[in-house]
């Protein structure tokens, strides 16, 4: 919460699961925001922070409901402009003695919207209507049907009477439709108007946060010394490169081989770590411990808590070693934190416990150091680039904490992590010999829990069926399958049954996110 640096904005959060990308699309634009569930918004946090606009997300809930969420009242007495999105508009207009409506009015999907009548092409419509309309994302049960005193409506459509609302003296601004979403094409730039007119000039910048990363590194940790979790992915590897930028050999990454690693992984990585950077690191083999805590079970997340659990386990023995080591620094991003934040506190709902947040530093003893906490995946790159991270390591592909675990649906064996590692290297294999390795967020295969009947040669195969997965995406939020060409595909699923023993049945997983995720578990 302390970046007086920057000019801020507050997003309070009402639990809609695209609350995330407000905050992305304001990251483009420049202006560093913070999330914070509803229910941690007290009239005190807003005057702590003192933020220079506010946005309220949308959410699941309504607000006629008795015990609804609400923005604390003395949000619109401080003088800063506010941005109600959905949920947000709801409760925006109930509070400031409007009136709205349950049920009748379901809206979910495509609509337009046109400036209504004496409103044209300044201020918050900026650069917007230029074709007479504009294509938005509608998602609501309820709807406006009485505007609070002093708002105007300044957009329709259709069905949305009052898809955009507002009242210019106070610069209140309320909106039906997510203009966050990827469906509203022009949402950024609704939302680049409004945070011009609250005055942000967009001073969030990645040579910026990487001095203030490194000043505040060197404040938060003196002379103490600091452990470093490395999974070999981009986050933690531009994490401890940063921090040994800001600290030097005060750092000591801790790399854990838990035995649910890729095919080569551990040795690039210590590789990178020891010859490039000269960064002191423990290899520290541990797939004993976690292959056979994992031992019958099938559970997604018991599979998640156990490894987070054993992770705690075998960073206390290293910190030991490291002899005295103060402070834990880890790769956590943005959208672990709010996803954290939203389990404890807020509305929305669990998905899957990342194993990488939350719990830690009571267990351990250990403060933490997260210099990435409030970047999204994309930005965690630029500040690789901009820290010298050779591409190669940038543009890895993101793998998950809990490894080869959630890859493999079931029960988790050795021989069947073989299999996996086998065909997971062909398939990347094949994905950079086409030239596709860029234009992919993220491959992999998971090894399918079944097995099924082939035949190769003149006999009879009985082997495991597994599925290739390869999404695109901007930030790991949302994300579509890849559209391989069927040449591809053939050649691949051939290249995987003759090369790799176990598998004799290779699929293409087309589902998107949502309303799947990227990982199987
Ligand atoms: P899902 O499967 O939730 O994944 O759509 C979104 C992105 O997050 C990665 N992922 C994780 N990363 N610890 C991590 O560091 C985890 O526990 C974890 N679970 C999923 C996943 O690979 C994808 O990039």
């Amino acid at each position: 919460m302390t970046q007086p640096e920057h000019q801020r904005l507050l997003i309070i959060d009402f639990g809609s699961q695209v609350t995330q990308l407000i905050a992305r699309r304001l990251r483009e634009l420049n202006v560093f925001s913070e999330i914070l569930p509803f229910n941690k918004v007290t009239d005190e946090t807003l005057r702590e922070m003192a933020p220079q606009a506010v946005i309220l997300s949308g959410g699941p809930a309504s607000v006629t409901e008795t015990g609804s969420p609400r923005a604390p009242q003395a949000l619109f007495d401080m003088g800063v402009p506010v941005l109600g999105i959905c949920y947000g508009q709801q409760t925006m207009m109930e509070q400031l003695g409007g009136k709205v409506e349950s049920g009748h009015h379901r809206e979910f999907g495509r609509a337009y919207v046109e400036p209504a009548e004496g409103h044209g092409k300044d201020g918050i419509f900026s650069g917007l209507f230029d074709s007479g309309r504009e294509e938005v994302w509608m998602s609501h049960g309820d709807r406006v049907t009485r505007l609070a005193p002093g708002f105007a409506v300044i957009g329709t459509s259709p069905n949305a009477p009052y898809a955009i609302v507002g009242d210019a003296e106070r610069q209140f601004y309320a909106v039906q439709f997510h203009p966050e979403v990827h469906h509203t094409p022009n949402g950024k730039r609704l939302l680049e108007n409004f945070v011009r007119l609250a005055g942000f000039t967009g001073d969030w910048t990645m040579g910026a946060y990487r001095d203030e990363a490194i000043r505040k590194i060197r404040e938060q940790v003196g002379d103490e010394k600091v452990i470093c979790g490395l999974s070999g992915g981009v986050d933690s590897s531009v994490a401890a490169v940063l921090i040994h930028e800001a600290i030097g050999d005060q750092l000591t990454c801790v790399f854990v081989d838990h035995g649910l690693l890729r095919q080569g992984e551990a040795e690039e990585v210590v590789s990178m770590f020891r010859d490039t950077y000269n960064i002191p690191l423990i290899h520290a083999d541990e797939s004993e411990l976690f292959l056979s805590a994992l031992e019958g079970v099938s559970d997604p997340e018991v599979k998640r808590k156990t490894i987070g659990k054993l992770f705690i386990d075998v960073f206390q023995k290293h910190a030991a070693a490291v002899g005295g080591a103060k402070f834990l620094a880890q790769g956590t991003l943005y959208p672990d934190v709010i996803e954290s934040v939203s389990f404890a506190g807020g509305p929305s709902v669990t998905i899957k416990s990342h194993h990488n947040v939350g719990g830690l530093p009571e267990k351990m003893g250990l403060k933490l150091v997260e210099p990435l906490r409030e970047l999204f995946k994309d930005e965690v790159r630029a500040l690789g680039r901009e820290l010298g991270l050779p591409e190669k390591f940038i543009g890895r592909h993101p793998f998950p904490g809990p490894g080869l675990a959630i890859r493999c649906p079931g029960e988790i064996t050795r021989e069947k992590l073989e299999i996996l590692r086998r065909a997971d290297a062909v398939y990347i294999d094949q994905i950079r010999r086409h030239g596709l390795y860029d234009e992919i967020w993220q491959a992999f295969v998971a090894i399918l829990p079944v097995r099924t009947v082939g035949v190769m040669g003149d006999g009879r195969t009985y082997d495991f069926a597994c599925a290739l997965r390869a999404v695109t995406s901007v930030d790991g939020m949302t994300a579509d399958y890849y559209p391989f060409s069927h040449a591809f595909l053939g050649e691949t699923a051939t290249r995987i049954i003759n090369e790799v023993k176990g598998i004799n049945r290779v699929t293409y997983d087309i589902t998107s996110k949502p309303p799947g995720t990227i990982e199987w578990e």
